[in-house]
């Protein structure tokens, strides 16, 4: 079975969080802030499954996040998405380490994170600036763009097939599958239920090709790691290792894309905050974390109860649903001052709380120090070459309520000399 469409449901005036056009009418602000002061623990209908409870208040999500026993992310469970990862079968994947709970979820993740450790992370910001400059030397001359092709798109698919171990050739094939692979909701995206298929079929063949190379000629690549690094003296299942690449397909390309584009976006709305970065680069660094707060690129992540609890009086049962809204969290009023306010200087004072962008708890991102990274040079360079660079027409929205992302974005600059 295929990703179920997310159907919206008439809640009698009540908000359906699970409406992938309440993010593309960006309306979503308004309902979080009401639902975190008046139903913080909101019961959510579904036309087509049981239910969720929508946790909206950054303390919640946090604690949450950091208590797996109580909130499994388990595929047995349902899994991390607000259908039930369970109910789908037939594409040959089993699951990631995102759908896991501990201990089983520490081995799997072991696996990975030497592709992610600071010293490898460093060691590749010389090759991202590389691939930087090369993106904005490419800007038309015309002082017009289409930002998500030329750049927001482009760095992160480049840096993945460079984590791959892949020719940058590679690189359309992975933005297809990956699009596809969270586009369920978007007509644009799925094309027809036959075309979804077949990218899972072809992602899958060429992940499947890929480990077969890589178990005969290892290299140093994320998929020679995963194909022969070992959890409890077992080799990582040929299912899980589709799911893994999956979640880093997925996982290293739509968000840090919809980082950039969103940031790009929030800097051009409030040029008294791009000033700040032209006048003192080293606020960078602060931007990139406000970036994520207020882009909040993954709106949820969900959880399943494994007993029986009571969150602000709201009686959770075992087995129900538990849908934690990220991009609430990080306009928790509790916690921010002025969350509405995008401010790239917040992350100076070390009062400030950490976004929760990224998650918490044994499932924080992987990724996070490689996307930081691509944050800080891309606008770093960016700033330095097109100081004026700036959105100058409409832009169009994703349709999800999973990934809040931009897939067209026009740009206008003064072209460098
Ligand atoms: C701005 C960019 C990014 C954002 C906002 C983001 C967000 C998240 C969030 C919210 C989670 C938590 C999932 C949960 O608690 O259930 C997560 C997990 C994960 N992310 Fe990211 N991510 C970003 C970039 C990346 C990149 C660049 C990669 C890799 C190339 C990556 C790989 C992963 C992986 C593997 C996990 C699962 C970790 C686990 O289950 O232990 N992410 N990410």
């Amino acid at each position: 079975m295929l990703r179920p469409k997310a159907q919206a449901i008439d809640l009698g005036g009540k908000p359906d969080l699970k409406d992938p056009d309440l993010y593309m009418r960006e309306e979503h602000h308004e309902v979080f802030r009401k639902l975190r002061a008046e139903d913080p623990v909101y019961w959510n209908p579904e036309a087509d499954s049981s239910g969720f409870w929508a946790v909206t208040r950054y303390d919640d999500i946090e604690a949450i996040s950091k208590n797996p026993k109580l909130f499994s992310s388990a595929k047995n469970n349902g899994g991390h998405r607000i259908f039930n990862e369970n109910d789908i079968d037939g594409n040959d994947t089993d699951a990631s380490m995102i759908s896991m709970d501990p201990p089983e979820h520490a081995g799997y993740r072991r696996m990975v994170t030497p592709g992610f450790v600071p010293r490898r992370i460093s060691n590749m910001e010389e090759r991202i600036r590389a691939r930087v400059t090369r993106l904005l030397d490419d800007l038309p001359k015309t002082g017009e763009a289409e930002f998500i092709s030329a750049v927001a798109a482009a760095l992160p698919i480049e840096v993945l097939a460079e984590l791959f171990g892949v020719p940058e050739s590679d690189g359309p094939k992975l933005f297809e599958w990956s699009n596809a692979t969270v586009g369920e909701d978007d007509p644009e995206l799925r094309v027809s239920d036959e075309y979804m298929q077949q990218c899972i079929v072809e992602m899958a063949g060429y992940a499947a090709g890929l480990w077969q190379q890589r178990l005969e000629q290892p290299g140093e690549d994320l998929i020679s790691m995963l194909a022969h690094s070992k959890v409890g003296g077992e080799a990582m299942t040929f299912p899980t290792y589709i799911g893994t690449f999956i979640l880093l397909v997925v996982a290293g390309n739509e968000t840090t894309r919809n980082s950039i584009s969103g940031g790009l976006l929030a800097l051009s709305e409030n040029p008294e905050e791009r000033r700040k970065l032209l006048d003192d680069p080293s606020l960078i660094p602060s931007a990139v974390q406000e970036i994520v707060r207020w882009v909040s690129p993954v709106l949820h992540m969900r959880r399943t109860a494994t007993e029986d609890t009571e969150l602000h009086g709201q009686k959770i049962k075992k087995g129900d649903k538990i849908v934690m809204w990220y991009a609430s969290a990080n306009r928790d009023e509790e916690k921010w001052d002025d969350p509405y306010r995008f401010d790239v200087t917040r992350y100076v004072s070390p009062e400030t709380a950490t976004q929760l962008g990224f998650g918490a708890g044994q499932h924080f991102c992987l990724g996070s120090r490689l996307a930081e990274l691509q944050l800080r040079i891309l606008f770093e360079e960016l700033l330095t070459r097109f100081p004026d660079i700036h959105v100058s027409g409409p832009i169009r929205r994703l349709r999800s309520n999973f990934i809040y992302g931009i897939k067209e974005m026009p740009v206008r600059y003064t072209p460098e000399a």
